[in-house]
């Protein structure tokens, strides 16, 4: 079941970037007419292979990079217009992104304690003596204990898995209501990749968090988000809950990729979702399905315009023309 109302909504998200020269420009098309909600307590599952336009999407929702077209619908709000300083300042203290790699996200000259001070500070959520506690707290929350310990050492000094904790407890800091986690656990060793996931529900279910988990393996996507959407070269061509779309997958493509999953017996460990042919250049996509040069039931029409999407039932849709009744 879904929670009434989303936290977070994208409404026809669009972002196209511009590289090259002023002869030779081209415009890739990173992400296309996405429309998609997060809802809090919920973990939304981002999926695709590497290049198909997932950190655009979060980057775009933490107003990191300014959409080409679309809305985002912040508590039912539409924030794009939004360009202030403070009113940036409060939209990125409530909507936090937590990265891939955690030594780059921390600052090698900084204890830990200055990593948790410093977000209390800017936006004034503890002062004094309250400042220590709550950076206390924050070291409990992420099970970082005794928080003394933890406190006055530098990134270095710890392993990947503690500074991914300390990345998640800095997001905490400013009390968001979203987070987006692109890769978190794809650069740490598959031993403690269980614990951060784990760590996330726990902050799903008892902060009431939304989290966006950007990831290319299904299978971890399957075992924490309760929904997963399926990204095709910039488009999100499939979306449903987690359980029931990765058993009983409709889109060719999110069928292929399935396919391409060696072993689920092999749980967490990394599964690279390559598939065979190749995946389409985001700057030569026309106007059709992008996945239709692999499609193995490509119709002419697929080539022409992208299919809109299809209801399946309250929670499930695909953007394939082989269930579109038009
Ligand atoms: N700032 C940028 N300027 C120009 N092109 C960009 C920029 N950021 C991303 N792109 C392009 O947009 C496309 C999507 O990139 P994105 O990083 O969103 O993919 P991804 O799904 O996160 O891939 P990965 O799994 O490798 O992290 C790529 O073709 C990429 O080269
Ligand atoms: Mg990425």
């Amino acid at each position: 079941m879904i929670a009434a109302k989303p936290i977070l909504e994208a409404q026809g998200l669009t972002k196209h970037f511009r590289t090259g020269g002023a002869v030779s420009q081209r415009v890739v098309k990173a992400l296309q007419d996405a429309s998609f909600q997060l809802y809090p307590g919920k973990v939304t599952a981002l999926v695709g292979e590497s290049g198909s336009g997932k950190s655009t999407t979060a980057r775009l929702l933490a107003r990191l990079y300014e959409p080409t077209a679309g809305q985002i619908i912040y508590a039912g709000r539409d924030t794009v217009e939004d360009k202030g300083r403070s009113k940036l300042l409060k939209y990125r203290s409530e909507v936090q992104m937590i990265f891939q790699d955690p030594f780059s996200s921390l600052n090698p000259v900084h204890s830990i304690s200055y990593h948790l001070k410093r977000p209390l500070q800017i936006h004034r959520k503890a002062q004094g003596r309250q400042m220590t506690e709550k950076v206390h707290d924050l070291l409990h929350t992420v099970a970082l204990t005794p928080p003394a310990d933890y406190t006055p050492k530098y990134p270095h000094q710890l392993s990947g898995g503690q500074r991914q904790r300390v990345a998640i407890a800095r997001a905490l800091a400013v009390e968001p209501k979203v987070i987006l986690a692109d890769e978190p656990i794809s650069m740490l060793d598959v031993s403690i990749r269980m614990g951060i996931l784990n760590l996330m529900a726990k902050l799903r279910d008892e902060q009431n968090l939304a989290f966006l988990y950007v990831t290319h393996d299904l299978a971890s996507a399957r075992y924490f988000a309760d929904e997963t959407m399926v990204m095709y070269a910039g488009h999100i061509v499939e979306s449903g809950g987690s359980e029931e779309l990765t058993q009983d997958p409709q889109h060719p493509y999110t069928q292929l990729l399935l396919s391409a999953v060696p072993d689920p017996a092999r749980g967490l460990r990394t599964q690279e979702t390559e598939i065979a042919g190749e995946v389409p250049s985001l700057s030569e996509v026309g106007e059709g399905c992008p996945f239709a040069a692999r499609c193995p039931h490509v119709m002419s029409r697929c080539r022409e315009a992208m299919p809109p999407v299809t209801r399946l039932s309250e929670t499930r849709w695909v953007r394939c023309y082989l269930f579109d009744e038009a």
